[in-house]
C-alpha cells in the first residue's frame, strides 16, 4: 500500500443543507421525531433544560385527569395503579441507567433525592471509617448539589466536611479528583455530565478511584439519563439520583429518579441505617398506619410522600417516548451515536462560520462529553451572551445562557437531543447564529433585559 501524501488526501466535501438531508435521509432514528409535538419552524435546542412535550403525553393526562380522577376518584389509586407508579416508572427507566428492574424508584425532585442518598452514603462511609468524614466534590458541579452537600455536612457538625476541586481545565480535571481523595473521604460525589460545559466524566475510572481510596460514590445523572448510556452496575457504583425533565421529556418539574445498588439497601436493613426523610410511602406498611417508622423492603424505602400522579403520568410517557425503533432493547446506543453525530456537526459548522465569536467550552473528543454543546461568548460578542442567546430565541433557535464567573466565561448552551433533532435542523441553527452575528442584531435593547429564568 502506497502511503497517502497530502495531495492525495480525499478532501472532505463541505456540508451543505442537501447533505444534511441526505443524513436525514438515512437516519435509522428519524421516525422517533413524530412522537414529539414541536412548535413550527422552532430549533429546539434546550432538551437538556426541559425536554420536548412526546405527542401521547396530552391525551394520557387527559386521561389520567378525566377519567382515573374524575370519575374514578380515589378508587384509582388502586384500580389505576397510582400506589405503585414510583416503582413502575423506576422498572421502566432503570434499562436506560444500567439497573435491573426492583432497584429504581421515582420520586421528589432532584435536590431531596440527592439529600436523601448523599446522607445515607455518608451514614454508611462513618459506620466503615468512623474518620472518613469528608465529601469531596467538583467547584462546577450544579449549585443545588453543592447546596445540599453543604446542608448535609451541616448536620454532622465537626464530623464532616466538604471538599471542593477547582479543575477548570478538563483533562485535568479527573486526576485533580483523584487527587482529592484519602484516607479522610466518605463520599465522592459528583456530576456526570457538567451542566455549563457538557464534560462527561468516566463514571467507571472514578468510581473505581474512589472505591480504590475506600469511599463511596454518588452519580448525579442530571444530564445523563436518556442522554448517553450509563451502566451503573457494569461500573459496580454506588448511588444515583437524576432528574425526569431533561433527556427523559418527563415535563416541567417532572419527579427526579434514585438508584442505589442493593448492596447497600441490604446494608440499610442489616444494620438499621435510615435515610432521613422517613416519610409514609417509605414505610413497610403505609397503610396500616401503625405507630413508629419502619422502612419498605428495597429500595422503596427511598420513597418519602404521595406522588404527584399527573407528573408520574407525563415522566411514564417521557420515557416511552425513547423506546427504540428498530426493535433494540436498549435504544441508548443508537441515540448516543446520533447525538455525537449531531454534536459533531454543530461544532465543525459554528466554527467555520462564527469561530471568532464562540470558543469551545464543551470537549472536543466525543467520548468526553454529554449530548450538550457549549460556547464561551468571546471577542466581539463577550459580555453580549444572553442579548445573543435572546436574538437567537426571537429567530426561533432556543439554547440557554449560563453566566460565567467572567464575561468571557459566559455559556451559550446548546442541547442535542438525538430523539428529534435532524441533521437540517443543526444545519439551520448554525445559519441563524451566523446571521445574528454578522447584523449584530443581539444589539437590540429588548435582548439585554434579563428574565428570571435565563
Ligand atoms: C446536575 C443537576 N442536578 C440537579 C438539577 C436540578 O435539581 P432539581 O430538579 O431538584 O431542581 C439540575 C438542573 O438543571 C442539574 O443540572
Amino acid at each position: 500500500m502506497t502511503p497517502q501524501t497530502a495531495s492525495s488526501v480525499p478532501a472532505t466535501p463541505p456540508i451543505t443543507r442537501a447533505s444534511c438531508e441526505r443524513l436525514d435521509a438515512d437516519d435509522p432514528l428519524a421516525a422517533m421525531r413524530a412522537r414529539f409535538e414541536l412548535p413550527d419552524r422552532t430549533i429546539y435546542l434546550d432538551g437538556n433544560s426541559l425536554g420536548a412535550l412526546p405527542r401521547a403525553t396530552a391525551a394520557r393526562i387527559a386521561d389520567v385527569v378525566s377519567r382515573e380522577w374524575g370519575r374514578d376518584l380515589v378508587a384509582s389509586w388502586n384500580t389505576a395503579g397510582w400506589i405503585d407508579s414510583p416503582r413502575r416508572v423506576g422498572d421502566a427507566l432503570a434499562p436506560l441507567i444500567g439497573a435491573r428492574a426492583g432497584e429504581v424508584v421515582v420520586a421528589d425532585s432532584t435536590s431531596v433525592d440527592l439529600f436523601k442518598v448523599l446522607t445515607v452514603a455518608l451514614r454508611i462511609a462513618r459506620l466503615d471509617d468512623a474518620r472518613r468524614g469528608v465529601v469531596v466534590s467538583e467547584a462546577d458541579n450544579f449549585p443545588t448539589d453543592l447546596y445540599i452537600a453543604e446542608g448535609v455536612v451541616a448536620q454532622c457538625g465537626a464530623d464532616a466536611s466538604l471538599r471542593l476541586v477547582d479543575a477548570t481545565a478538563s483533562d485535568a480535571r479527573e486526576a485533580a479528583i483523584v487527587d482529592a481523595l484519602d484516607a479522610s473521604t466518605a463520599v465522592l460525589m459528583l456530576t456526570h455530565v457538567n451542566y455549563r460545559s457538557g464534560a462527561m466524566h468516566d463514571l467507571h475510572a472514578l468510581t473505581r478511584a474512589a472505591h480504590a481510596a475506600g469511599a463511596l460514590v454518588v452519580w448525579d445523572l442530571a444530564h445523563s439519563a436518556g442522554a448517553v448510556p450509563v451502566d451503573l452496575h457494569a461500573a459496580d457504583t454506588d448511588f444515583a439520583i437524576g432528574c425526569g425533565y431533561k433527556y427523559l421529556n418527563g415535563g416541567p418539574g417532572a419527579p427526579a429518579f434514585v438508584w442505589v445498588h442493593p448492596r447497600h439497601v441490604e446494608r440499610m436493613r442489616v444494620d438499621g441505617v435510615g435515610q432521613p426523610l422517613s416519610g409514609w410511602m417509605g414505610h413497610a406498611a403505609p397503610f396500616a398506619f401503625g405507630s413508629g417508622y419502619a422502612p419498605a423492603v428495597g429500595v422503596g424505602r427511598f420513597l418519602c410522600g404521595t406522588p404527584p400522579i399527573l407528573s408520574m403520568a407525563a415522566l411514564e410517557c417521557g420515557i416511552a417516548s425513547l423506546a427504540s425503533v428498530d426493535g433494540a432493547a436498549d435504544p441508548m446506543p443508537a441515540l448516543r451515536a446520533k447525538s455525537i453525530a449531531l454534536t459533531g456537526l454543530f461544532v465543525s459548522l459554528v466554527e467555520s462560520r462564527c469561530g471568532d465569536a464562540l470558543s469551545l467550552a464543551t470537549p472536543r473528543a466525543p467520548e468526553r462529553r454529554g449530548s450538550q454543546i457549549s460556547f464561551h461568548a468571546i471577542g466581539p460578542i463577550a459580555g453580549h451572551g444572553y442579548a445573543v442567546m435572546q436574538a437567537l430565541s426571537a429567530r426561533r433557535v432556543v439554547g440557554d445562557f449560563r453566566k460565567g464567573a467572567t464575561d468571557d466565561a459566559d455559556i451559550l448552551r446548546f442541547g442535542f437531543t438525538p430523539a428529534y433533532l435532524r441533521f437540517v435542523d443543526v444545519f439551520d441553527a448554525v445559519e441563524v447564529i451566523a446571521s445574528v452575528l454578522a447584523t449584530r442584531s443581539f444589539h437590540d435593547e429588548r435582548y439585554r433585559v434579563r428574565s428570571a429564568v435565563t
